[in-house]
């Protein structure tokens, strides 16, 4: 399938673009690096061998969405470009509602007029707010405690409604539990700008000695050893759910990605300092404001419908994200 890949430069975009190629579909991207860098196209060319055509610009950007459509076949869309950070989007609701949405509307109607229908979106399990029990199966009750959360779920409202309008659409939306890791060699990974404020992006400085001490938010919570409970799973495994979603279109979807285990944050800190043979030093401090206690997937709906399941162990997402960071430290020297 030829597939217009929007934030295919990002790290989930960058990984699912791989996995794509690497399964024989052809792949067009359009990114506007607000948080991604150029030299992603070059690392996605060295490692698939590949180069899939790029253009350069905003989702909003009708004139070029025209224009991409107009000169290449796109036969399915998958859309990751969106912001997502969620203190931030706390301070700038504005600024999050208008590019995750009008990006999106602007994507549909164009696709909508050159009759291409098959879309899959990148949405989270932010979705489900704080769950009435665990695992998460797609049905729970949607809620949400941020405006980055709900971008995703007006959202997914809007491909309801846009199903129910015309049921030719194929739909497919993918909530998303925490992912990490990166591919094998290092080469493809998550960079945040400044300091983290995901966990796994904040232990690998901790480890590496960019940042002193990692701060645990709560010890407090009801979980096994009170530390705040994710489900984490590997970039690789979510990237090739995409490829599985886009090989089952059949009207509206909706899937978890996600292993279906809960590890708490001192589990992660325990197993990422027994792999990599590193100390992460941590302080226990106060929770973080809009936490909840635990969070993971029923993945059952997806290995069911899309044969899809993930497959990397927490002792595989560890390894991997320190080797992209050493390998990236590694790269940055040898460019000064
Ligand atoms: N945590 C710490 N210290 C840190 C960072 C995080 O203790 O420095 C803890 C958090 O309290 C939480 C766990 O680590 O218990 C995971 O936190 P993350 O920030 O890595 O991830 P979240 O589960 O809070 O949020 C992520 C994405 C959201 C997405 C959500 C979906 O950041 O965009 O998963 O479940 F919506």
């Amino acid at each position: 399938m030829k597939v217009l890949v929007t934030g295919g430069c990002g790290y989930i975009g960058s990984h699912t673009v791989c996995e794509l190629l690497y399964a024989n579909h052809e792949v067009v991207i359009l990114d506007d690096f607000s948080n991604s860098k150029k030299d992603v196209l070059q690392k996605i060319e060295t490692l698939t061998g590949q180069k899939p055509r790029f253009y350069e610009g905003k989702v909003q950007d009708k004139a070029l969405l025209k224009e991409i459509f107009e000169s290449q076949k796109i036969e399915a869309v998958i859309h990751f470009a969106g912001y997502k950070a969620v203190g931030e989007s706390v301070e700038k609701p504005l600024m999050y509602y208008e590019n995750n949405l009008e990006s999106t509307l602007h994507l549909l109607e164009i696709m909508q007029e050159f009759s291409c229908k098959n879309f899959v979106f990148s949405s989270s399990a932010t979705v489900y707010g704080s769950p009435k029990s665990l695992p998460i199966k797609e049905d729970f009750p949607l809620s949400t405690t941020n405006p980055y959360g709900t971008t995703k779920l007006m959202i997914e409202q809007i491909l309801k409604d846009l199903s129910k309008s015309d049921p030719t659409w194929n739909i497919t939306i993918l909530r998303y539990f925490n992912p990490i890791g990166n591919e094998k060699t290092g080469l493809l990974g998550e960079n945040p700008q400044g300091i983290p404020n995901n966990l796994m992006p904040y232990i690998v400085r901790v480890a590496n000695g960019i940042l002193p001490c990692l701060s645990v938010f709560g010890d407090d919570y009801g979980t096994p050893d009170g530390t705040g409970v994710r489900d984490y799973i590997h970039v690789v495994d979510l990237a090739k759910g995409h490829v599985k979603a886009l090989e089952h279109f059949s009207g509206l979807r909706i899937y978890n990605l996600g292993t279906g285990h809960g590890y708490s944050v001192l589990d992660l800190v325990k197993t990422f300092e027994k792999v990599n043979g590193v100390k992460v030093p941590y302080k226990i401090v106060e929770r973080r404001k809009g936490d909840i206690a635990a969070c993971y997937a029923d993945p059952t709906k997806a290995q069911q419908e899309l044969g899809w399941t993930a497959e990397e162990t927490l002792e595989d997402m560890c390894r991997d994200s320190y080797q992209y960071i050493i390998q990236e430290a590694k790269r940055e020297k040898s460019l000064k």
